[in-house]
């Protein structure tokens, strides 16, 4: 298994012959389990006290990353074939998180509630993952130490240590309003002593869906996908009814799918996703001109070109914002689109400050992008795209760049397409499926 992830790591390159503009790509498309969603519950399965089974994974190098980090954590890790497994957590463990594998993976961080909880103490160092802004953990840290942790730190390592008769339910308000630092908080106290309230909690769906799949083995948790969340501190958690955590379908998956269909699809359809969880990107989508046909669990999307002259769509400004707004997650790809669209928007990106630092490349495309300051940019569209020479500087930004190749005149190279991997499970195998012409070199 880690030799897998070992050669994961060889740097990958896309190679993409651009549409040059034309809106040909017709088929379907499925979103594969949630990322966001499968690193949380795998993390949860420290607070069992007996093994649990999890399916529709996606194979995607994060997860391999997180199931490496549990195995050398003790945890015994038995996949029951591609999209399956079952872990069984130690009584007992080291609880010290390996660096290499956690350097790269920001949800490392979410270990910290279940095994303070379960076993006691974590080691761990300064979580990784992608570079897209300074990405501290302090809310995670003031919280522990309200729950009577004991925080230290040398140059590079953290150390918490519960209390000898384990953590106590606190109250707690996170002054920024985190995802992972709600989850593991919330992970944290189903094992404390008491009561713990947090306030001003994300409301990703896949912290209600975390949570009434915990509640269903014996947690105590009210107000999951609302600011506040209550947790009844109690036992380790069984799964008496035997109930299988299913991954629910990557609602980012589905945001990509959206824009890259309505940038260069004749016909897509998104299928076996929830369209719900896109609400904000369908709103914005729709507000710029894409027509949409969504149904229960599919969202067709069909560029009518039908003679009526080339239809741009028309550009308005887009702001990031925690669910249910706009996710931070699809920004570089929305402002792919509207290079593609006509007018002047602005995008705000108010989550993160480092993350804008794909411009530069798309202007080299052709794109006509000024950044205003870390946290906006102005784009002017429509302009021509050409094929270039790009290199991935994270995931999200590694699929626009996908996106802005398929759209350009000529061949493109996208280094570092190991990025794109990490989120994306075989993207490039699943866009050729819909007449796309790119390939991993
Ligand atoms: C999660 O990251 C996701 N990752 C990110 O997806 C996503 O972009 C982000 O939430 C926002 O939606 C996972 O779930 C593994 P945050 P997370 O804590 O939890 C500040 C992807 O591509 N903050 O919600 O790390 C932080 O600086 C990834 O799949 C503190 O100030 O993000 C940021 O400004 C990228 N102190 C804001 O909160 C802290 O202790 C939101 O970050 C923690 C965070």
């Amino acid at each position: 298994m880690f030799l897998d992830v070992l050669c994961c790591n060889m740097t990958q390159t896309f190679r993409i012959k651009g549409l040059g503009g034309k809106k040909i790509l017709s088929g379907e498309l499925s979103p594969h389990g949630a990322k966001n969603a499968v690193l949380k519950v795998l993390a949860a399965t420290a607070l069992f006290s007996e093994s649990i089974e999890i399916s529709n994974i996606p194979d995607i190098e994060d997860v391999n990353s997180m199931i490496l980090l549990l195995e050398k954590s003790g945890f015994f890790i038995k996949r029951l074939g591609a999209r399956r497994l079952v872990c069984q957590p130690p009584r007992k463990t080291a609880a010290r998180i390996n660096t290499d594998i956690a350097k790269k993976l920001r949800a490392s961080i979410v270990l910290t509630g279940p095994f303070l909880s379960r076993y006691g103490k974590i080691s761990f160092p300064h979580p990784g993952g992608c570079v897209i802004g300074e990405r501290p953990i302090d809310l995670f840290l003031s919280a522990f130490q309200k729950m009577g942790a004991r925080v230290s730190r040398n140059k590079d390592y953290y150390t918490i240590n519960a209390p000898k008769n384990g953590l106590r339910g606190a109250n707690i308000f996170f002054e920024n309003i985190s995802v992972t630092a709600t989850e593991t908080l919330m992970l944290a106290a189903i094992l404390a002593r008491g009561e713990t309230i947090l306030s001003n909690c994300a409301m990703e769906p896949e912290i209600k869906y975390l949570a009434e799949f915990l509640n269903s083995c014996g947690a105590r948790i009210t107000g999951a996908g609302t600011p506040t969340i209550c947790v009844i501190g109690g036992e380790l958690l069984r799964n008496t009814k035997n109930i299988v955590y299913k991954t629910p379908p990557d609602r980012i998956e589905t945001g990509s799918f959206l824009i890259l269909g309505a940038l260069c699809a004749r016909d897509v359809t998104i299928k076996n996703c929830i369209p719900e969880h896109a609400a904000s990107t369908i709103a914005i989508l729709e507000r710029m001109g894409v027509s949409l046909n969504i149904g229960k669990n599919y969202i067709k999307i069909t560029n009518d070109f039908s003679g009526k002259g080339k239809k741009h769509f028309l550009a308005t400004g887009v702001k990031t914002h925690e669910y249910p707004g706009f996710p931070t997650d699809l920004q570089a790809l929305m402002t792919v689109f509207l290079t593609q669209a006509s007018g002047e928007a602005l995008v705000f990106e108010t989550i993160f400050e480092g993350r804008l630092n794909y411009i530069e490349l798309l202007n080299r495309m052709g794109a006509r992008i000024t950044s205003m300051d870390q946290h906006r940019i102005l784009v002017k569209g429509p302009t021509p795209l050409r094929g270039r020479k790009l290199e991935s500087p994270d995931l999200r930004a590694g699929l626009a760049y996908v996106i802005a190749a398929l759209v350009a005149k000529g061949t493109s190279f996208i280094h570092n397409a190991n990025y794109i991997d990490r989120g994306y499970e075989k993207i490039d195998e699943r866009l050729r499926e819909i007449g796309a012409d790119i390939e991993r070199v």
